[in-house]
């Protein structure tokens, strides 16, 4: 099973695919399900599938186990035996990590299935990075009977051998935002014969940081980034419009809102006090990633009789759509130890092949935990 894995691990990132377009990857996958005789489910997902494992024993819970398996638009600078033969494409965050170590816990499921009773969905799901697969997932409905769910990530912070547990939020709720601020345009030299949008945009700017700092409570991780700037084109002319776009990062689900009211008045009353309109496009992305009390203690008890150490993690304000499992149901994120110098998206980020093998069998025992009600 090891050897299978890794050999899994290095054909994953030398053919690296990006978000919907995991179509040699999700091949490769169901091969390999269809080969060991595991169910492949009709989902009509377009990248990505759904496998099946029905435990002999007789019906019970149902519980999901889910791998991301898209890549970066990044060119691999590893010098690995087996890096990306795909050119500007590279598995940078670990996904592929992710997809063998998962199809090793549902080979073990699946081998072990006269043991135990119950069901085990095994999701293998595309496009992560560009927030668009869990949403597919949740749509195809052939996940809504699961009564929980589990996943990991890799984690360069982390050696070989250790995981993060933590309860409660782990990754951040991510919301985008866009603001058009829309004045009169006219000449540089007669501004009052127009409405400039440029100090209305500016104080706009300086202003929104005030939410995390004056509204937020100081214990709460939050965050707001302006990343993106747009007005006139030439030194001599107050341009009519200007633009920005960023995104908002919270843990609390009241501080989402909270944060999203907060921005909304401070655009509107920024733009009455300078004579702009301002029109704001408010984008909800996926929600935190909120780990269940109960799945933690026992995910500690079964990393340790898996011979891992747990850690603990800590919060990241980055976001992952695996929360969207998460809704109405109890749900885990463990942080895999995976060694290396470089942190994820890096063209030199790697993962240590040692923590593949102890993974698969922490997400089959958790699995079968699960299953026999441990948590
Ligand atoms: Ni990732």
């Amino acid at each position: 099973m090891e050897s299978k894995l890794t050999e899994l691990l290095e054909w994953l990132h030398q053919h690296p695919e990006t978000g919907l377009e995991e179509h040699e990857t999700t091949e490769k996958l169901r091969q390999v399900l269809q080969t060991h005789g595991v169910e492949v489910l009709d989902s009509g997902l377009p990248t990505g599938l759904i496998a099946v494992i029905r435990g002999e024993r007789g019906d019970g819970r149902i519980i999901g186990l889910r791998a991301d398996i898209d890549a970066l638009p990044v060119q691999e600078d590893t010098g690995l035996s087996y890096a990306s033969l795909n050119a500007g494409k590279m598995h940078a965050c670990g996904h592929d990590f992710h997809a063998a170590s998962v199809m090793g816990a549902a080979l073990m499921l699946h081998e072990r299935r006269g043991e135990w009773g119950g069901t085990v969905k095994v999701v293998f799901q595309p496009a992560e990075e560009i927030d668009a697969g869990g949403r597919l997932v949740m749509e195809t409905g052939l996940v809504d009977d699961c009564e929980l769910f589990l996943a990991g990530h890799t984690y360069a912070g982390f050696e070989a051998g250790v995981m993060g547990i933590k309860e409660g939020p782990v990754m951040a709720a991510i919301d985008r935002f866009s603001v058009t601020v829309t004045g009169k345009g006219c000449h540089a030299a007669h501004p009052h014969k127009g409405i400039d949008p440029i100090p209305a945009l500016s104080a706009m700017v300086q202003s929104v940081q005030s939410i995390v700092s004056r509204s937020m409570d100081p214990f709460a991780p939050g965050l707001v980034s302006v990343t993106h700037l747009e007005a006139g084109n030439t030194w001599n002319v107050i341009p009519e419009t200007a633009f920005m776009e960023g995104t908002v990062r919270t843990l609390d689900a009241q501080d989402r809102q909270l944060a999203e009211k907060r921005f909304r008045e401070i655009i509107a009353g920024t733009a009455a006090a300078y004579g702009v309109t301002a029109g704001i496009d408010w984008h909800h992305g996926s929600p935190a990633v909120v780990n269940d009390p109960a799945l933690c203690v026992l995910a500690r008890k079964v990393a340790q009789r898996c011979g891992i150490t747990p850690a603990v993690q800590e919060n990241t304000l980055g976001a992952e759509d695996f929360s969207l499992y998460g809704q109405g149901r109890p749900a885990l994120f463990v942080r895999v130890g995976t060694g290396g110098q470089w942190p994820a998206h890096h063209p030199r980020f790697t993962v240590d092949p040692a923590a593949l093998y102890p993974t698969a069998v922490f997400f089959a025992e958790m699995a079968l935990a699960c299953l026999r009600g441990e948590a």
